[in-house]
């Protein structure tokens, strides 16, 4: 049985800064992150313990370091890894796992899937060079993506290039079952 630092499932808490909004609504920052430890205090008494908690200065790399590098890692050595956000709306799944596509997003602020997909490919590479370099032979890599959007119980290929860009028809050829 896997230990309690070794779990299958891991659950971090990230805490998003206050938006401009918030703060000249003079909201208050309502959480305490105890130093040193994966737990946040909630008012004065309500304490949570998570496998990682990510307070309001915390950087993207930070939490790619902690959450993902070791999924992607493990991707080589044949393991299945899952990582999503949940959350509210605007509680910061989006900045987090980094799908607002943006060209001009700056590196330090890239989210997790650009940083998995740049490590994903730069580990394939680093194999092969190494596999050349002891004159063994290469070994071949398949990478395939989908890209999908689930909203009000629709599912939307956001690849199928044939999709009216402007959205007018959101229809979709892919069905949602309850069961098989
Ligand atoms: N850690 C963060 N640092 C700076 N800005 C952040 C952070 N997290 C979120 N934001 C900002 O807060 C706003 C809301 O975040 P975001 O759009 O990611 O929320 P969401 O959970 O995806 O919401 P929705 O469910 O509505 O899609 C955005 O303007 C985003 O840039
Ligand atoms: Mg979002």
């Amino acid at each position: 049985m896997a230990s309690q630092n070794d779990c299958c499932v891991k659950v971090s808490l990230r805490i998003r800064p206050q938006m401009a909004k918030e703060k000249i609504e003079g909201c208050h920052v309502c959480t305490l992150v105890t130093p040193g430890e994966p737990q946040v205090l909630l008012g004065k008494d309500k304490a949570f313990t998570y496998d990682f908690v990510f307070d309001i200065d915390s950087a993207q790399k930070q939490i790619y370091a902690a959450c993902v590098h070791k999924l992607i890692e493990g991707c080589f050595d044949g393991y299945n890894a899952t990582v999503f956000a949940y959350g509210q709306t605007g509680s910061g799944k989006t900045y987090t796992m980094g799908t607002g596509f943006d060209v001009n997003v700056q590196e330090e602020e890239q989210g997790i899937i650009p940083r998995a997909v740049h490590h994903l490919f730069l580990g394939i590479k680093e194999r092969k060079t190494q596999a050349q370099q002891q004159g063994t032979h290469p070994p071949e890599f398949k990478v395939s993506a989908q890209f999908l959007e689930l909203y009000n119980e629709e599912i939307l290929d956001l690849f199928d290039g044939a999709r009216d860009p402007d959205c007018k028809s959101r229809k979709s050829n892919i069905k949602i079952h309850e069961d098989s």
